[in-house]
């Protein structure tokens, strides 16, 4: 399978607790290299843009007023098939469905405070890389 890159978030209920490294320690473990990563707290405008596609959606502005409630790590994950291996290791969006010894079972609240974003396509991946990354912040 090729080398290839993701986009992954770690969002705010896992930043607030302290999760960041745990998190971290799941994708290294199984094969992802963190290639990029930056601590920030998003803008309104940033995520209402950045989940564009869910703006119809009846849990859009509550998606949105979460993403930006505190900080987040945006980060870049490579490795072989690494789109639908970071899917694998998430798990399902709502925690009560994910799988045993994915991150959301591990460490997800509810269907919002799902603790991770992964690209769900290379398409999106390069997308949303390049939302939140120049090229040279990215250092494989
Ligand atoms: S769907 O139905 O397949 O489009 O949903 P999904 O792609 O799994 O979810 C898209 C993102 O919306 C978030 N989400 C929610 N947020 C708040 N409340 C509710 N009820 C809710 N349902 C879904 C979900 O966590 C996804 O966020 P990202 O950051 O893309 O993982």
């Amino acid at each position: 399978m090729a080398i290839e890159r993701t986009f992954s978030i770690i969002k705010p209920d896992a930043t607030r607790r302290n999760l960041t490294g745990a998190i971290n320690a799941v994708f290294e473990k199984n094969g992802l290299r963190i290639v990029a990563q930056k601590r920030i707290q998003m803008t309104k405008a940033q995520a209402e843009s950045f989940y564009g596609v869910h703006k119809e959606r009846g849990f859009f502005n509550d998606l949105v007023s979460f993403m930006i409630s505190g900080p987040v790590v945006v980060q870049v994950l490579e490795g072989e098939g690494a789109v639908a291996k970071n899917r694998e290791l998430m798990g399902a969006t709502n925690p009560a469905n994910a799988a045993e010894g994915t991150i959301r079972k591990l460490f997800a609240e509810s269907i919002e405070a799902n603790s991770v974003h992964g690209s769900d396509s290379a398409e999106n991946a390069a997308i949303e890389i390049a939302y939140f990354f120049a090229g040279a912040e990215i250092v494989g």
